[in-house]
């Protein structure tokens, strides 16, 4: 029989709970630490039936594994205090980080092996379906990936080093995250004009999803020496109604760097993604 894998969540927020339930559920033992958390943390913990330990220097020697599931601004400080336990099992960094910050926090480690991890899709279950994509070290991978076998949580490897996880998740997170704030700033500005209802019908008549859609991109490049002024003309609407302009404003400046493709109908999109950087003088 295999032995049983403990394993330490730090911490179980909306996401490390509903985790930490489908780890205990496929047979793990799941272990948290309530030094310095809220009620509102042991209430999900408890409904979760995850295990409370007495503090983080138990939670670090009970454990085989650590996950990390806190807020990413707090992923640096979790993983030293991590460190400072002489934790020596494998910490699974799944946070929403860059990958130059999952590079540090894994150079923070002398004992234990780090696995860059990151969570695409809601707390599990739900319908849509949870991911863990996961890089690094493959015998650690396949062990971490073992976990949530038959779970709502599908684990995939990506291949390469520690950080390939996290560029997935910011280049992932850049756009939904902020779709939100654009979405919201757009239905802010048509409210403030009273356009609002109009703008809905349009929405549903015409918004697609792009980050689905490369192939639009092209002819997004090739337009955009039209659309900089635009959104410089959208800034100035927002900043009328007292509203943050800084979105149509980063718009526009992205924009710009297409103006070399203007009217460029036929430019392929490896060239569009590319003229976007900032190239060498
Ligand atoms: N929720 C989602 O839908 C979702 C989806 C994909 C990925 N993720 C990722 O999952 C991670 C956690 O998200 P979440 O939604 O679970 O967040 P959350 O519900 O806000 O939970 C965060 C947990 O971390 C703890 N925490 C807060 N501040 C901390 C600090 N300074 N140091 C240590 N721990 C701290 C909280 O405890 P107290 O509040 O008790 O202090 C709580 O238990 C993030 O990296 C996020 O990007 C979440």
């Amino acid at each position: 029989m295999t032995p049983q894998v403990t394993v330490g969540l730090l911490h179980p927020g909306r996401m490390g709970a509903a985790v930490g339930r489908q780890l205990s559920e496929a047979g793990s033992r799941i272990l948290w630490c309530p030094v310095g958390r809220t009620a509102a943390t042991a209430e999900r913990a408890a409904e979760a039936g995850l295990e409370p330990v007495g503090d983080l220097a138990d939670l670090a020697a009970f454990s085989d594994v650590l996950i990390s599931l806190c807020p990413p601004a707090a992923a640096v400080e979790v993983a030293k205090a991590a460190v400072e336990t002489g934790f020596d099992g494998i910490f699974v960094e799944a946070n929403a980080v860059s990958p130059a910050r999952i590079r540090h926090i894994a150079g923070l480690f002398t004992s234990g092996r780090v696995l860059d991890g990151c969570v695409i899709g809601p707390p599990p279950p739900k319908k849509s379906g949870t991911r863990l994509y996961l890089s690094g070290a493959s015998r650690e991978i396949d062990e971490i990936a073992g976990l949530f076998a038959g779970t709502a949580v599908e684990a995939f490897t990506i291949e390469g080093d520690v950080g390939q996880a996290s560029a997935l998740k910011m280049a992932y997170a850049s756009y939904n995250k902020a779709v939100g704030a654009l979405a919201a700033v757009s239905h802010a500005l048509a409210d403030a004009y009273g356009v609002g209802d109009h703008l809905l019908t349009e929405a549903r008549r015409l918004a697609r999803d792009q980050l689905s859609d490369p192939g639009y991109l092209p002819s997004v490049a090739a337009r955009a020496w039209r659309w900089a002024p635009e959104m410089e003309e959208a800034a100035a609407a927002m900043a009328e109604v007292s509203l943050p302009n800084e979105l149509a404003m980063g718009a526009a400046a992205v924009f710009e760097r297409w103006n070399p493709d203007r009217d460029n109908f036929e430019i392929a999109l490896p060239d569009v993604l590319d003229h976007l950087r900032t190239k060498d003088e």
